[in-house]
């Protein structure tokens, strides 16, 4: 049982979410609270621990790492972070590694680590357990409101991103009738849904009913987020604004910056040697 405070077992309860605790408080299971899907595409890099960890880890999430195997570094950091989680892992294919653009503009990230994790889902959710999908990318900054905001999402949820397409925010416009007139963004405006991926969370319901639903390889970039939204048929128009009616930000699609390593290229023996950065 849980002996150590209310925020404490909401929390537990929001993280037992797949499995939940029988000796919780029966009125805080997690039958009645929708639970939170998190998928995570993520790739080893210098920086990943850290983007890791500023992701705040306390969300439930289903996690989907880019590599031929799961990586250590991950597969410790899961083990340590105290929630539920899934880690999967799922390739790139070799013509579709960002490395090989010269512009990050010009191919599309993490599909196949986010169509991974859709297809867990769709293998072990359950039919009757409520729940919402969010495709939480590593870099990103969440607030852990966004998670409260996003959980009881009907259709499908959206709220603004800070620091993206260009612009310090896109946010939806609502017309006078409380509904999306528009969604403001400069970078490609003529996509259906010119939004980023961070700005949108779907319920579970209908990420089952449209097996369908899933990013593609084929798309021209920028259209992932456009390619899932149509595929489960919610007009902008009908998206449900969350976030104060979409005046506050709570994500910001920050990036890190590259890392300057002159110094450690003149090391014999590198700085890291028995120490995981
Ligand atoms: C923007 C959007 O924020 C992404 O959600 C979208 O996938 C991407 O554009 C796109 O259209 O492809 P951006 O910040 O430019 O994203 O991309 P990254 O953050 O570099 O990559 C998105 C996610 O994919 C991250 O979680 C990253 O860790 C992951 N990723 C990236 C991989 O799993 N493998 C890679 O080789 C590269
Ligand atoms: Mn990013």
């Amino acid at each position: 049982s849980d002996k150590t405070g209310t925020k404490n077992s909401v929390r537990r309860t929001l993280a037992s979410g797949l499995q939940p605790e029988p000796d919780t408080d029966p009125s805080k299971t997690a039958t009645d609270v929708p639970t939170i899907f998190v998928i995570t595409p993520t790739y080893a890099r210098h920086v990943q621990k850290a983007e890791l960890t500023r992701m705040d880890i306390r969300t439930p999430r289903d996690d989907s790492i880019d590599s031929k195997t799961k990586t250590p570094l991950v597969t410790r950091f899961l083990k340590n972070c105290g929630v539920s989680y899934t880690h999967l892992n799922a390739p790139t294919p070799p013509d579709r590694r960002p490395e090989k653009y010269k512009s990050r503009h010009k191919v599309s990230r993490g599909v196949n680590q986010r169509n991974t994790g859709l297809r867990w889902l769709r293998q072990h959710a359950n039919e009757t357990k409520r729940g919402v999908v969010f495709f939480g990318d590593d870099d990103n900054t969440y607030d852990l409101q966004l998670f409260e905001e996003m959980r009881h999402t009907k259709t499908v949820s959206a709220w603004p991103v800070a620091f993206v397409g260009g612009v310090l925010v896109e946010r939806p416009l609502l017309g006078e009738d409380g509904k999306v007139a528009k969604w403001s963004s400069v970078h490609k405006p003529e996509r259906p849904y010119p939004m980023d991926m961070a700005a949108f969370a779907i319920n579970l319901q209908l990420i089952l009913d449209h097996p369908d639903a899933e990013f593609s390889y084929t798309v021209p970039p920028g259209y992932q987020e456009s390619t899932i939204l149509q595929k489960v048929q919610v007009p902008l128009h009908d998206l449900e604004i969350k976030a104060d009616q979409g005046t506050k930000v709570l994500v910001w699609h920050t990036r890190s910056a590259p890392l300057e390593l002159a110094s450690e290229k003149k090391l014999k023996v590198h700085s890291n040697v028995n120490i995981e950065v």
